[in-house]
């Protein structure tokens, strides 16, 4: 090959782009909420099971396939694919690219929100309070405006490419989210009421635990979590010095994604119980707010009855979600722009330009049909795409992949005990497992 890829120059710097792409709005927002609503401890409970027993191997696989060709996902599934059908290969490396650019088009969205919360409290302490309101109102002007910035953000990183772009500014911006959540942590935990909130989250009601939509919301929660099923973990993979220890970088990436969710857990949850203590409503028909209300309602009102304080904590608090959705976008992002810079030999600037527009063009889509589209393409993507894809990669791991796969070297397993039970686990066991949630998913939509 005459033009060396781009890659990720150390192990950590990889570990830290992984984690910034699985730790976003799925794990501040999303993952609270649900454990909040499914039996707090209990929740919590399942979801490290199903994280470790399916969500673990499917991340290993996903990083596993794209480390070994060392291309983007559409030629890293094709290459996987060969024996059977490369055509097959590139189909679903082209499905899990829709999957990224539709997880791209809500995105957006939602990280745009979050962007123009942190300026509002901006604007406030600059005496602009009029500014200061608009940006913290919706309104379909304010999506025009800062879902374009938040997409030009992530073009701007990813154009730089991966060790200058990427694993450069995933090594700036997760460690300061990571103070910036546990400052917010110790101050909200300190203000009266936050203690019942502990609590809740943290004492199991086992009595939900057998609930199969539990299982579900589980399993959905951690797949999206850990971004799999769009390629995003793939690229990266690829971006790794072929043969790396997945193993362990996927303990690595795991550990600090079901970390962060859980301190987010420790925020949030106490958080709507501060602002319980405050007189407001948190609980609505004996379910704990969710969705956009608790996120740019009730925390924004909670924020404005701390007095001048409440400015810097509002401040703090979405600029952390938008530091954690900035991160998770540019992997997604990663995905379309390395397919047209490797298949259609695009240069960066032209590829990144190219995606971004239609990443603009679906977010508009979903900003004029809001109560239409917005949600079906979150459901979509949640409950379908992402667990479909990862069943597809056990199933081309276990047994379609053959020429070059460790997994299927008969040779190689027959000298590692090991190794020969992790592949009969992805071949067999992890399949049945997610089939059989897949089913229930089905069964109930
Ligand atoms: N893992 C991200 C989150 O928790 C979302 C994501 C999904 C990112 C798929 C990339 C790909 O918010």
């Amino acid at each position: 090959m005459s033009v060396t890829r781009d890659s990720f120059h150390s192990r950590i710097g990889f570990v830290l782009a992984a984690a910034g792409s699985a730790i976003g709005l799925g794990n501040v927002w999303g993952f609270p909420t649900q454990a909040a609503n499914n039996g707090g401890g209990a929740f919590v409970f399942v979801y490290l099971i199903v994280t470790v027993l399916l969500a673990f191997p499917a991340l290993f696989a996903e990083i596993y396939l794209g480390n070994q060709a060392q291309k983007n996902p559409v030629g890293a599934l094709e290459d996987a694919c060969q024996d059977v059908s490369k055509r097959l290969g590139r189909y679903a490396g082209l499905f899990g690219l829709l999957g990224a650019i539709l997880m791209l088009s809500f995105y957006s969205i939602v990280a745009g929100w979050m962007l123009s919360h942190a300026l509002s409290p901006l604007m406030a302490l600059l005496g602009f309070d009029s500014a200061a309101t608009w940006l913290a109102d919706s309104s379909v002007a304010r999506n025009l405006a800062f879902t374009p910035i938040f997409i030009v953000l992530s073009a701007l990183i990813i154009n730089r490419g991966v060790h200058s772009g990427i694993e450069r500014w995933s090594s700036r911006l997760m460690p300061v989210l990571f103070v910036l959540l546990i400052g917010l942590i110790i101050y909200i935990l300190q203000q009266p009421g936050a203690s019942e909130g502990v609590a809740m989250y943290l004492t199991p009601d086992f009595s939900q635990i057998s609930d199969p939509k539990l299982i579900i919301s589980a399993m959905g929660q951690a797949f999206f979590s850990l971004s799999i099923g769009v390629g995003g973990m793939m690229v990266y993979g690829s971006y790794m010095k072929k043969d790396a220890d997945i193993g362990k970088l996927v303990i690595s990436i795991g550990a600090l994604d079901t970390l962060i969710a859980f301190l987010a857990g420790l925020l949030i949850i106490p958080t709507l119980f501060v602002a319980q203590h405050m007189g407001q409503q948190v609980f609505i028909d004996g379910q704990l707010i969710g969705g956009p209300q608790l996120i740019f309602s009730t925390l924004p009102a909670l924020f404005d009855s701390m007095g001048d304080i409440g400015i810097y904590v509002s401040l703090v608090f979405f600029t952390l979600m938008s530091m954690a959705a900035l991160t998770s976008t540019i992997s997604s992002t990663e995905v379309p722009v390395a397919y047209l810079v490797e298949d259609k030999k695009y240069s960066r600037f032209k590829s990144t330009f190219i995606v971004s527009l239609v990443v603009l063009a679906a977010s508009m889509t979903l900003v004029f049909n809001f109560d239409s589209l917005f949600g079906a393409v979150i459901n979509w993507v949640n409950s379908f795409q992402l667990p479909i894809m990862g069943l597809f990669y056990f199933i081309v791991v276990g047994w379609i992949y053959k020429r070059g796969n460790q997994l299927a070297d008969k040779a190689l397993l027959a000298q590692k005990p090991w190794l020969k039970l992790w592949a009969n686990y992805l071949r067999f066991v992890c399949p049945l497992l997610l089939t059989t949630v897949f089913i229930n998913v089905i069964s109930n939509m």
